[in-house]
């Protein structure tokens, strides 16, 4: 195909408001459920996040986000980057947008290892830039609680203050887990809050805060953020407004339920990697930490 109508890719960054907007405009667009605008006022478009985005008369006609992360690698910390709000506008389609957007992005990432959530319609669109699919797995454990004691409060991440302390507790706390997972993504957590896709922030301690909420007869611990190891089990009966009778963690327990087992696979993350080798082991990148 030819590529001489294809308009120019614009890198925007955190101070770059005008092209926000239109890039905000872009994702209502393509993705029926996911805004980036509550988030953007919210002034969590930081350094760390860039939209590769196709521009043609101050409209968002195709992108490719790329997060910087703190990845964790087996204990390693190792900078790498996640895609996300890769797309094209539904009429652009078929016009090769998307791969321009992508090869900006990839360039952008040089070397350094980049994953992916994606979804069941782009399961052989990022084998094409040389990603390769892998499994993510789903940890519980049979848990029986009842709830008991003054329940743990909630944290409402539209005060700055809130998020100003995510970030504290992310960037510098203890990582939920270190087989496969980041340091220092409240961003990307409270981009699921501004859209009401996140289960309750609880506050435990001023240092230990957890997204968390019971369904049916589960608790669901979706992220630990917290400064320092404390016992999960004892708090439980504050974090449940009915019985319990199993856990279901967000990401590897290797250090919060140690005895949780794989349940099966996490058949909704559809993660791909590329200049990333990942362990055999059963792992779950954080869920608050896909973007
Ligand atoms: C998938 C999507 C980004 C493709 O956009 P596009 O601009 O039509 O893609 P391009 O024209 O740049 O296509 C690039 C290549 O991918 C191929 N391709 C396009 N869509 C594909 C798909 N869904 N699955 C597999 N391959 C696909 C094209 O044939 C082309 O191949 P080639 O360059 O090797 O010839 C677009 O359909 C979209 O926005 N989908 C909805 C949003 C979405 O699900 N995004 C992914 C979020 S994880």
């Amino acid at each position: 195909m030819s590529t001489h109508s294809i308009p120019p890719v614009i890198e925007i960054g955190p101070r770059d408001t005008a092209y926000q907007a239109a890039f905000c405009d872009y994702v209502s667009q393509v993705f029926r459920r996911a805004s980036f605008r509550r988030w953007c006022e919210w002034g969590e478009w930081d350094d760390a996040y860039r939209a590769f985005s196709v521009v043609e008369d101050s409209r968002v006609l195709a992108n490719a986000s790329v997060m910087r992360m703190r990845l964790l690698l087996e204990g390693r910390e190792v900078t790498g980057f996640q895609l996300g709000a890769v797309g094209c506008l539904p009429a652009q389609r078929g016009r090769g947008l998307a791969r321009v957007a992508m090869e900006a992005a990839l360039a952008f990432c040089g070397e350094a290892p980049v994953l992916l959530f994606a979804n069941p319609t782009v399961l052989q669109f990022y084998p094409r830039f040389g990603f390769v699919p892998w499994r993510q797995d789903v940890f519980s454990a049979p848990h029986e609680a009842v709830p008991a004691g003054t329940p743990a409060p909630t944290l409402d991440l539209s005060d700055a203050g809130v998020r100003a302390g995510l970030a504290a507790l992310s960037d510098e706390g203890l990582p939920v887990t270190e087989r496969f997972g980041a340091r220092g993504y409240s961003t990307i957590a409270s981009w699921y809050a501004a859209n009401g896709f996140s289960r309750p922030l609880r506050r435990l301690t001023e240092d230990a805060w957890v997204f968390a909420g019971v369904e049916g007869d589960t608790l669901y611990v979706d992220d630990i953020f917290a400064r320092a190891p404390f016992d999960l089990r004892a708090w439980i009966p504050r974090l449940i407004d009915r019985p319990i009778r199993s856990i279901q963690l967000g990401f590897t327990p290797e250090r919060w339920w140690p005895e949780a087992s794989v349940s099966g696979e996490d058949t909704e993350a559809y993660l791909f990697v590329r200049g990333l080798t990942l362990s055999r082991e059963p792992h779950r990148f954080p869920v608050l930490a896909h973007t």
